[in-house]
């Protein structure tokens, strides 16, 4: 089953129930959780995770994230839970952290990517945690975004992407569970533990720094994304757009009155050209609004149709800022000019 519109439930009891009935009987449901809004399917039934695939536009190859309504539940998807692994679950679940393990052959290859690696996370939500454990089974969901766009951080955001609102638009997820905003407002930090030491392979809200701390170790920073001065993206993959807003998009970085003057005077120039500018300027220091805006920010801009969003960047001396610098140096395509 894929359908063409979605039916909506309500995060109360009854619509949890439903929804997980849908997931159960191998259908997509959309659902939230604190960072972003989710794809779900049983990450057992292959078939319902080829369907994800297929509504997300998403290549074969890239795994997806497996989410658990209680930490035992790693048992199911690997088959040896390491002191690290156990010692971070302690200190980051429920939370927006996905650690990257070895898996449970049972763990079927459509759902990893063709990886003998499982990346698996415990929500901070309880919807989402009552939805996985009313389902029965572990679920796989991706960011409820199509593939390459900016991710979805409210119920509104799902449906605008998949309600035949988008040109070209076919296939729906079966349902979306519509709950709040979400918290946080950028994905999980991705860790290897398979690793040594681990590896961050995505950051996010949780920092490397905070899981150093923990296992008192250096948590490799994969610093990817314009990380450091001159660094190139580390993976072919990570030089193609993703997050991609419609507008054509540039970072300015420097001293914040050089910023605000630069994107002053760009905004001039392009309008003189007849452009619509948008400009995307947060709050100093205010890291937590900047993550949990990010993505509506770009979609609303793309909403208003402008044509070029002028983005200040955010100092990646704060773990929080880097992530949001790594999602919008991905949507800008790498596109920065430096003040
Ligand atoms: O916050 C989140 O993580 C959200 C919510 C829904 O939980 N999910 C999410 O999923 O962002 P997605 O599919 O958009 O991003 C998952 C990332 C991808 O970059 C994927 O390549 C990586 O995690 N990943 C997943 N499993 C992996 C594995 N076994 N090895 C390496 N990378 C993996
Ligand atoms: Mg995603």
């Amino acid at each position: 089953m894929t359908s063409m519109t979605s039916q909506i439930f309500e995060p109360n009891g009854e619509g949890i129930q439903a929804a997980a009935a849908v997931l159960r009987r191998g259908g997509i449901v959309a659902f939230p959780t604190e960072t972003v809004y989710g794809l779900g399917a049983d990450a057992f039934n292959e078939e319902a995770v080829r369907r994800i695939y297929a509504v997300k536009g998403r290549p074969a190859d890239n795994p997806s994230i497996v989410h658990i309504a209680r930490a035992s539940d790693i048992g199911l998807l690997t088959p040896a839970v390491a002191p690290d692994v156990v010692r971070l679950a302690d200190a980051f679940w429920p939370g927006p952290l996905t650690m990257i393990v070895e898996k449970r052959p049972e763990v079927p290859g459509v759902t990893t990517g063709g990886l003998a690696t499982v990346g698996v996370r415990l929500p901070d939500s309880d919807i989402a945690r009552a939805l996985i454990r009313a389902a029965g089974s572990p679920v796989a969901a991706p960011s409820a975004n199509p593939s390459g766009r900016p991710s979805p951080t409210a119920a509104a955001h799902v449906l605008a992407d998949f309600e035949g609102a988008r040109p070209g638009a076919g296939l729906a997820p079966d349902a979306v569970l519509r709950g709040p905003d979400c918290r946080i407002g950028i994905e999980s930090t991705v860790v290897d533990m398979t690793a040594s030491p681990p590896a961050v392979l995505r950051p996010g809200y949780v920092t490397a720094y905070d899981l150093s701390n923990v296992l008192g170790v250096d948590v490799t920073d994969a610093r990817e994304g314009g990380g450091e001065e001159g660094a190139a993206p580390k993976a072919p993959g990570m030089k193609y757009r993703h997050y991609a807003p419609e507008a054509e998009m540039l970072v300015i970085e420097g001293a914040r009155e050089k910023v605000e003057s630069e994107i002053g005077r760009l905004k001039t120039l392009n309008e003189g050209i007849g452009r619509r500018v948008g400009v995307m300027l947060f709050e100093e220091e205010a890291y937590m609004r900047a993550a949990h805006d990010f993505f509506a920010r770009l979609r609303a801009l793309d909403r208003e149709g402008v044509d070029l969003i002028l983005a200040g960047a955010l100092p990646m001396a704060d773990g929080l800022g880097f992530a949001v610098m790594n999602r919008m140096m991905k949507a800008a395509g790498y596109n920065i000019v430096k003040v």
